[in-house]
């Protein structure tokens, strides 16, 4: 959520250095973006609304700069709320990821100066300003000093960073959300995600919750414990990560591109991990409990992971969504284990979830797709989805990746590893039959058009099927706007089933021949009362009015399956004209509760 991108340098650099880094970092919050320049012993600044897209900054270039993506929390979306926020007399430049829950009394405190926006992020730049007046420099600038003093007045977690118009200088502290510092020849770089800190250097300094670092243009960085504002050793890591193309290619979204990247990413994953596989289902087999959790899709696969580990390996886990996970606290031990879902690995809620485990002493196994994020650092053991970026908002590919690795860990379990390997390669296979069909025929896109105009949709699907009815339905909900719900096929008689009119669409996922009979007896259900009924599902049968065929049978299926759905909601977004990997009010990375 939001994103931050700086640089100091010993040079003038255009400001497009920093508009480039937003462009990374805007799947963090798109409402609104600005820049901060140093000049002339001041900052100047640009602020609009919109997402960044092709904008050119017109301010001049500048040895220090910083910038910002929002996504709001506090104050709505205008070009007064965008970041950065200045102090009153036009010197400092404050940009904030997080939420300073105590704006109300900070603000209460700072009569004097004058406000121009409604955001919580606005009373950390008069406050800096007070502090900046006040505090003697002990041998550090007198902008960590005040950062430092400022910060700890803050409430809630936030990452700030603060450009200081009179001495060229920035300096970031942070406490639950993400920074990174980049170190090169040209300069000390600051970022929310490494992401954006790759095409300039491999040398990054990972900020940890509790420090403040002040960026030299020499391309070095002092760290600081904001608690004491005691000077720390920095901790510099040399990465050797790749460089992923980040290019369209031939597709119109990013949303196309990662829906079709999804059988590379699923034979890599059978190819390459049948270590860290085996290790996971180690640490299974070793834990007393097992929890597996996660936020939004992630949640869904892990639920998905409930109902593999249940079916193949006859194992409990019991999936918990993260921001419920109060409800395992009390069972957490250590002799448990909690499965950590997260493509971003900065997700709050997940995070908090994984500290919980650990503060019980249960161990966490993270599978995530960003190396160096919080989850992958705090993790006894990480997986790497390894899926290349994924740059459309909503996920797909690490959807189907953490399935994948699910799928694996439980045959692992079961003791018939090569069955997982072969439902993932099979997956693979399946999806690209199904992509490749739809392009010579079209039939999800014939399906979009019949349901574009619809209400609501509801999906429905029994056994496996149910966790994956829940993502097809967020994935239409958030993409298209359209209301989507997933439901256990077999609960919708006891109470749904009253919001069923003629011509409801009913998504009926009946892949699963074990339940076969029951999914078709729900289907009917739906239908005697006029629902629009489509199976997904090898056969036609009378109860689906339209069809779209599923090839694979096992585990395979739900790959399958999953393609069909994801491209489903994506022709939905284009008939309705949303913009697929940018839907509105979504943010990537959720850092704030
Ligand atoms: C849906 C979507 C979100 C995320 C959720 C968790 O398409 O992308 O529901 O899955 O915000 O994010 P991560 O996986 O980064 O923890």
């Amino acid at each position: 959520m939001c994103g931050i991108f700086g640089f100091v340098g010993n040079t003038d650099r255009p400001t497009s250095v920093v508009v480039e880094g937003l462009k990374d970092l805007e799947y963090r919050g798109y409402d609104s973006w600005g820049v901060a320049v140093a000049a002339g012993g001041g900052v100047l600044s640009e602020k609009q609304t919109g997402k960044i897209g092709d904008a050119v900054s017109s301010l001049p270039p500048a040895s220090a700069s910083l910038g910002h993506t929002r996504w709001a929390t506090h104050g709505a979306v205008t070009q007064q709320n965008a970041h950065p926020h200045l102090d009153c007399s036009g010197r400092l430049a404050v940009i904030h990821n997080g939420i300073v829950e105590n704006h109300d009394a900070i603000r209460g405190r700072l009569q004097r100066h004058q406000f121009r926006s409604e955001t919580d992020t606005e009373v950390v730049v008069h406050l800096l300003e007070e502090e900046m007046a006040g505090t003697a420099a002990n041998g550090r600038s007198r902008l960590v000093t005040g950062l430092m003093s400022g910060f700890r007045q803050l409430e809630g977690l936030s990452a700030i960073a603060v450009l200081d118009g009179e001495s060229g200088e920035i300096a970031a502290a942070k406490n639950g959300s993400p920074l990174v510092v980049g170190l090169s020849e040209e300069g000390s770089y600051l970022a929310s995600d490494p992401v954006a800190l790759l095409p300039h250097t491999r040398k990054l300094l990972f900020v940890e919750d509790g420090q403040a670092v002040s960026l030299d243009p020499s391309g070095t960085a002092r760290v600081f414990e904001v608690g004491s504002g005691r000077e720390i050793e920095p901790q510099v890591r040399e990465v050797d990560w790749p460089v992923h193309d980040r290019t369209l290619g031939p597709f119109d979204h990013y949303m196309e591109k990662e829906i079709n990247e999804q059988p590379a990413v699923l034979r890599r994953l059978a190819a390459e991990k049948s270590d860290d596989v085996s290790t996971l289902a180690r640490m299974i087999e070793e834990s007393s409990r097992v929890f597996i959790t996660g936020c939004g899709t992630a949640n869904n696969a892990g639920m998905a992971g409930q109902y593999l580990m249940s079916r193949i390996a006859g194992r409990q886990v019991t999936a918990v969504m993260a921001s419920e996970m109060r409800l395992a606290g009390p069972l957490l031990d250590p002799t448990s284990l909690v499965i950590a879902l997260s493509q971003s690995g900065e997700t709050i809620d997940v995070l908090d979830a994984a500290r919980l485990a650990q503060s019980r002493g249960a161990r966490v196994a993270a599978l995530t797709n960003s190396e160096g994020s919080s989850l992958y650092r705090l993790a006894d053991h990480s997986i790497l989805l390894d899926c290349g970026p994924e740059r459309c908002v909503l996920a797909t590919k690490t959807y189907t990746a953490k399935l994948a690795l699910l799928v694996m860990t439980a045959y692992q379990l079961a003791g018939r590893a090569e069955e997982g390997v072969h439902a993932v390669v099979q997956g693979a296979l399946l999806m690209e039959a199904l992509l490749v069909e739809e392009r010579d025929r079209g039939n999800i896109e014939r399906l979009a058009e019949r349901l574009a105009d619809s209400d609501h949709i509801f999906v429905l699907g029994r056994d496996i099927n149910y966790p994956l009815a829940l993502e097809a339905a967020l994935k239409i909900k958030e993409v298209s706007y359209i209301h989507a719900e997933g439901f256990a096929s077999g609960e919708l008689k006891h109470g749904v089933i009253a919001l069923i009119e003629p011509g409801t669409p009913c998504i009926v996922l009946a892949t699963e021949p074990s339940v076969l009979r029951e999914t078709l007896a729900g289907t009917a259900e739906v239908r005697a009362r006029g629902a629009f009924t489509v199976g997904l599902s090898p056969d036609p049968h009378p109860e689906f009015e339209a069809h779209l065929p599923m090839r694979g049978g096992g585990e395979a299926v739900l790959f399958e399956a999953a393609a069909a759905f994801q491209s489903l909601a994506y022709r939905l977004a284009l008939r309705l004209e949303r913009d697929p990997d940018k839907p509105r009010n979504l943010a990537k990375s959720v850092t704030v509760r």
